[in-house]
């Protein structure tokens, strides 16, 4: 089950490139992406209306794409626009297209009811093209439900014991019970964790931030889209981290990670990791996403695993421990938006 009327991210607008024909299977249905001679990208149904051939196979033809099974041509629209050997096209040989609309380097895309496909619905995600912070564009492919991997990004308990060695720290991160309050479209999660006795593992030989530090994940979920924008870092403890001062040697992070279902059973999943010091050096910024990675291997091999075994599970219940109330609220958002958009269908 999907939420449908929301923007999702289709791509990275780099993996749309020339005359690339990008084919990506979204929401379960199979997305045809590819730029016009402008540079302004399109989406169409990867599906000729003829006999069903894929337009992935075929080719782009300036400002059109061209079946090459029988050469039927259609623009960014979905409109036929030619059919060999007659003047006007056949009737009902015209495909579906999507609303796309390129901002903060992603192409998103309206899988639902097009007359509602509103730009200004699109998350702020402008730590991604913002001079202010550097980041590095990248994308995991999941084999697991999209609420999976909801589930985890709303409980960062798990980084005490699945990132141990990484994005973690003290047990303190799984003890931590994070304030949730509702925000437009979704849920912020706050957490706070005071007087560390270090940086977390994964900055370790990359940043120069020495003794007990303040430490904090402060993070908004939006329903629309499956998106998170984080705020994070570390600063000198008792500095005022907490009371909003950010010492000059604090380290700030803004993370952006947007989930779009392949369909049931697989995932997107599009991330970025910003940060706003060592602007200027490209190999920290490569440094810095190379160890979120592999953080993020280490989420992907545990939920792909744990999808293995919901799988064969049928009807029987997960406990609820003291840690889910924040995958709890973002399921009910789901569950609620999800509902009422087909109760209106
Ligand atoms: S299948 Fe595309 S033109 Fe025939
Ligand atoms: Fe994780």
């Amino acid at each position: 089950m999907f939420l449908k009327n929301c923007w999702y991210v289709a791509a990275w607008g780099h993996e749309v490139a020339g005359d690339g024909l990008l084919s990506r299977k979204i929401l379960g249905e199979q997305v045809l992406l590819y730029r016009q001679r402008n540079g302004e990208a399109a989406a169409l149904i990867d599906r000729c209306s003829h006999r069903f051939a894929p337009l992935s196979k075929g080719r782009r033809e300036g400002d059109y794409v061209r079946c090459m099974y029988h050469g039927l041509v259609f623009n960014a629209d979905g409109l036929c626009v030619e059919e060999p050997g007659r003047d006007q096209p056949s009737d009902n040989t015209s495909i579906r297209s999507y609303p796309l609309v390129e901002k903060y380097k992603m192409l998103w895309i309206w899988m639902g009811d097009a007359q509602r496909a509103d730009p200004s619905l699109i998350p702020d995600c402008h730590w991604q093209d913002d001079p202010a912070w550097r980041s590095i564009p990248a994308y995991i492919h999941y084999e697991a439900d999209y609420r999976l991997i909801m589930d985890n990004q709303l409980d960062f308990s798990h980084l005490s014991f699945v990132h141990e060695n990484t994005l973690g720290g003290s047990r303190k991160i799984a003890e931590t019970v994070p304030t949730l309050e509702a925000i437009e479209g979704g849920i912020r999660l706050t957490r706070w964790y005071l007087n560390e006795p270090e940086i977390a593992p994964y900055l370790r030989g990359v940043v120069d931030l020495k003794g007990a530090i303040d430490r904090w994940h402060i993070y908004d979920w939006f329903t629309g889209g499956n998106v998170l924008n984080m705020d994070s870092g570390s600063a000198p403890a008792g500095t005022g981290a907490p009371q909003g001062h950010r010492a000059p040697q604090s380290l700030q992070f803004h993370a952006t990670q947007c989930t779009t279902p392949e369909d049931e059973h697989c995932s997107h999943f599009f991330w970025t990791y910003a940060h706003n010091f060592n602007l200027n050096d490209p190999a920290f910024t490569k440094a810095l996403a190379g160890r979120i990675e592999i953080g993020f291997v280490e989420d992907r091999e545990m939920i792909e695993a744990q999808q293995k075994v919901v799988d064969v599970s049928g009807d029987d219940k997960m406990a609820f421990i003291s840690v889910d109330l924040g995958l709890t609220q973002g399921r009910r958002l789901l569950n609620r938006a999800i509902a009422a958009e087909q109760a209106a269908n």
